[in-house]
């Protein structure tokens, strides 16, 4: 990051903030010393314009739909590479040797096995519970089982939550299914997670399928669940309730719940007799709350490159599954109608990652409750490498500033005057 100068005046006097130029050219200003030079602070609700760091993980332009983990492209690597690759790639900043690679899976197969008496608590969870309510206590609750400090960014904090990620989540989808659990066939973590979630082994196709969305949406810089991840830890809290929080945050419908409101709109559209334009109008019409869902992103002014590459993917896994599922012929006809909408348009709202990953979990056979849990999933290595990095820089406790706007100082009243 190379830095320059740059001079503003307030309330007459002149303050030089220094210039931070990120390796793609990304321009800020670093305002850390504003306040105490100016008696400023600066104000921006929903960080629609605020870098709460620097990150040498993710690159995302949402102008130009560009996402770059680690400087590779997200479709070179959803064409190309395992996500067990991929995360070690995040983790790592290097794509892994053939024996890096060899070590690291076997670490993550060492840790799928998770602690005595783990799997009775996670059977005590009501079977209704929320699969994303299940996940955020179980993750939370594995910080009961290690003695050792869990809270520094160790390879062996780091390996023990990859690799008892999936096997969690995988009980999960048979405790909400009221199932027994049953055990690791060891034949990788996507493999596994698929063989333990469901009661037969899976099909390449599938298995494939899975890979690559898990690959997609495995980081994507400073989101919601993300900041959540590296806020909670840079109080330095433990590994499990960081990512536990992150879990919390991806489970609301504007972030990573979408996927599982996609779904139920979509189901609703066909259950409307296909009503599609009655839904469009609903989503511009400012009365109505109802928006679309999986349409829209904070960065993105243009395609997410995820979304294009799953739409494609929906296509293929369902024609290899010999499903035929109307809501994937919904879903286009919505976004063609959408996209040359005005309304769409002119606020630059396109489809995003969640819009077509529903179609493909459903094909596969997971119950619509559990989409998110698989977003996590997916997300798991990129809430580890921004945690790793948080902690190995170690950057300062988050604690944001705020404009106070209620009343000044008054006298207490005692309550028989009041
Ligand atoms: N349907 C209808 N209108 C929309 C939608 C939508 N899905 N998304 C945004 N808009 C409109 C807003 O009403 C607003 O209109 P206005 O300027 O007339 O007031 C304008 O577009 C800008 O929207 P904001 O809400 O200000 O944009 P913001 O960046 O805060 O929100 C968000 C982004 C939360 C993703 C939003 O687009 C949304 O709610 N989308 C639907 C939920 C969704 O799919 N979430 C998943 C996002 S991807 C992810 O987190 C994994």
């Amino acid at each position: 990051m190379s830095e320059n100068i740059v001079a503003i005046q307030l309330d007459g006097k002149e303050i030089n903030l220094p210039v931070v130029i990120g390796t793609e050219n990304e321009k800020a200003l670093d305002i850390a010393k504003l306040r105490a030079e100016s008696g400023f602070i600066t104000l921006d609700t929903g960080y629609k314009n605020t870098g709460a760091t620097s990150s040498a993980i993710t690159f995302l332009n949402g102008e130009e739909g560009i996402l770059h983990y680690r400087g590779y492209d997200i479709a070179d690597l959803a064409e190309n590479a395992s996500f067990t690759e991929v995360s070690y790639l995040l983790l790592y900043g290097e794509l892994p040797s053939k024996d890096q690679l060899a070590n690291f899976e076997a670490s993550l197969a060492t840790n799928s096995r998770l602690p005595e008496g783990f799997a009775d608590l996670q059977k005590a969870f009501p079977s209704e519970a929320h699969p994303m309510s299940q996940l955020a206590a179980g993750i939370c609750l594995l910080s009961n089982y290690y003695k050792r400090n869990t809270s520094d960014a160790t390879d062996e904090n780091i390996h023990t939550i990859l690799g008892a990620f999936a096997p969690v989540a995988a009980n999960i989808q048979r405790n909400f299914l009221n199932k027994d659990f049953v055990s690791s066939p060891g034949k990788g973590l996507v493999y596994d997670f698929l063989a333990m979630a469901f009661d037969e082994e899976p099909d390449e196709v599938i298995v494939d399928a899975m890979d690559k969305l898990l690959i997609l949406h495995a980081d994507h810089e400073q989101n919601c669940s993300t900041s959540t991840v590296r806020m909670v830890g840079s109080s330095h809290a433990n590994i499990f309730a960081s990512i536990t929080g992150g879990i919390n945050a991806l489970w609301g419908p504007l972030h990573g719940g979408a996927n599982q409101s996609v779904l139920e709109m979509l189901e609703a559209i066909k259950a409307d007799g296909g009503n599609i334009k009655k839904y469009v109008a609903k989503a511009k019409d400012k009365d109505d709350p109802f928006r679309l869902m999986g349409f829209g992103h904070r960065v993105y002014k243009n395609f997410d490159p995820r979304a294009k590459i799953i739409k494609r993917a929906a296509d293929n896994v369902l024609n290899k599954l010999g499903v035929k599922d109307e809501t994937l012929s919904i879903a286009k006809k919505l976004e063609e109608i959408a996209l040359s909408d005005s309304y769409f348009v002119e606020r630059n709202l396109y489809p995003n990652v969640d819009f077509y990953s529903g179609i493909i979990y459903k094909a596969i056979g997971f119950p619509t409750e559990m989409f998110t849990v698989l977003f996590a999933l997916g997300r798991i290595p990129g809430w580890v490498s921004n945690w790793k990095e948080m902690r190995d820089r170690k950057e300062p406790i988050g604690r944001p500033r705020q404009v106070y706007t209620g009343a000044t100082l008054r006298k207490y009243t005692p309550i028989s005057e009041r």
